[in-house]
């Protein structure tokens, strides 16, 4: 007869939903590919009568915790519930019942993540999260095993699926940001608290945990600069597309010397750059290593099946090993506990990128030097500027894309220049990707 690894599921929402589908669906080829069956035992959810698209049996669901973490056959709890508490309470109680767990909590992760590992170590069991980063893409375990031999320079791309539908919407259609948002939430991808995605902590809870994988370390995610998409505007987006740019919410983060650079904010990419081409709902990251070199991994990062299916491979992942009689294959972060640091993330102020400006200014002779002189006085060198349109009373935009500048010095020119009276609204700032490149490039294609 065929083994079988007893699961209890907390959590029935969205990607619950997905999980339990996948198992119920694909419960054939998931025992073909694993050797043994995934048996769904318990499904515990505090609101068991909502509609959903899964009908588990009755018997299957129950609204106490306990009936999956009191039961002594069930080997693996998986946590779908998300946020910080009750989610951090039941998977310390089920590690500490010598269970392995599967989450896709990205937030309990990224900020608790040093904690629950090592309770999961403490206790011989472990901890998988495939789910919680890229959505249905296998990421995790990329960074975990198909690039373990390499040295990571750096990780970058897409990861909110919220954030790329509203710009993708804003850019194509002229969409509002409201209506884009309202739309992403209808389809189901947007996060409880739609704050998260679009003020750009989705995507620092995700890009910190690819940080701990990919530098073998932890990360203190205070320390995480993060700036949404909330203040982005259509003129932005148009601007943008004059000089031959797109702007994406982007999650970099780059391994410097003993510190690392993680950070979430808009970002200009060139048309050209394949991140610029990822729109809608779908995730892409960058991944460079010392000998792979560049790899790109795209698919949808969010929604009900494109999760469920990651949390499954998890499933099979810890169900495999518990077939093989061995219960922690690989630690969590993949790397041995004596070889995980904790990285001090280097400050905004220290970065030298390129800048994109849009000042508010009175259209009057003399403004544009002013701005230029403060510019200059900080070391901030001009690569291209354009002003559109004339207004005798009232303001026009004047937009600058810079070279290679220090943060620092741009933090303080604009406080400067933002106090000037033929200023008229708070300068707008988006950070540039590629670096000089960029900067060429604009002022050829201002010049063609
Ligand atoms: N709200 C997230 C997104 C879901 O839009 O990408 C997946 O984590």
């Amino acid at each position: 007869m065929m083994k079988e690894i007893q699961v209890g599921l907390i959590g029935l929402g969205t990607v619950g939903s997905g999980v339990a589908k996948v198992l119920f669906d694909n419960a054939e080829v998931l025992a073909q590919r694993m050797g043994g069956k995934l048996r769904l035992k318990k499904i515990v959810d505090l609101d068991l009568d909502r509609p959903r698209p899964v009908k588990p049996p009755r018997k299957m669901l129950s609204t106490r915790v306990e009936d999956i973490l009191g039961d002594k056959g069930i080997q693996i709890v998986v946590e779908l519930i998300g946020g910080m508490e009750p989610a951090r309470t039941f998977i310390l109680a089920a590690i500490s019942r010598g269970k392995h767990v599967v989450t896709a909590n990205k937030a309990l992760l990224a900020v608790h993540g040093s904690e629950l590992f090592r309770a999961a170590a403490a206790h011989g069991v472990n901890i998988a999260f495939e789910g919680a980063v890229g959505g249905g893409i296998p990421l995790i375990r990329a960074l975990r095993e198909g690039l373990v031999a390499n040295r990571i320079d750096h990780v970058y791309g897409i990861l909110n699926g919220t954030a790329n539908y509203i710009l993708t919407r804003m850019t194509r259609e002229g969409t509002t940001f409201a209506a884009a948002l309202q739309e992403a939430q209808a389809h189901g991808f947007a996060e409880a608290d739609p704050r998260l995605d679009v003020e750009g902590v989705d995507a620092a809870h995700k890009i910190a945990i690819l940080s701990a994988l990919a530098y073998c370390c932890e990360v203190d995610f205070e320390q995480v600069y993060i700036e949404g998409i909330t203040n982005i505007d259509p003129v932005d987006i148009q601007f943008a597309a004059d000089f031959g740019y797109r702007i994406k919410l982007l999650a970099i983060s780059r391994c410097d010397g003993d510190r690392i650079e993680v950070r979430v904010h808009p970002t200009m990419i060139h048309r050209d750059h394949m991140l610029a081409k990822v729109e809608g709902v779908y995730n892409a990251i960058q991944i460079s290593g010392d000998a792979v070199g560049d790899i790109m991994l795209y698919g949808l990062g969010a929604g009900m099946m494109p999760t469920g299916s990651a949390v499954a491979s998890d499933l099979v992942d810890l169900g495999r090993n518990l077939l093989a009689g061995v219960r922690v294959r690989m630690p969590p972060l993949a790397c041995s506990e004596e070889a995980i640091v904790r990285r001090q993330v280097k400050p905004m102020d220290e970065l030298v990128l390129t800048y994109y400006f849009r000042f508010s200014a009175v259209d009057r002779p003399g403004v544009l030097s002013k701005i230029a002189g403060i510019l200059g006085n900080h070391d901030i060198s001009i690569a291209a500027v354009i002003q559109k349109g004339r207004q005798e009373k009232g303001s026009v935009p004047v937009v600058m894309m810079t070279h290679e500048a220090r943060e620092r010095d741009v933090r303080l020119a604009l406080a400067e220049i933002d106090k000037l009276p033929v200023v008229t609204a708070p300068t707008r700032l988006i950070r540039v990707e590629d670096g000089e490149r960029a900067a060429e490039g604009v002022s050829e294609s201002l010049s063609a």
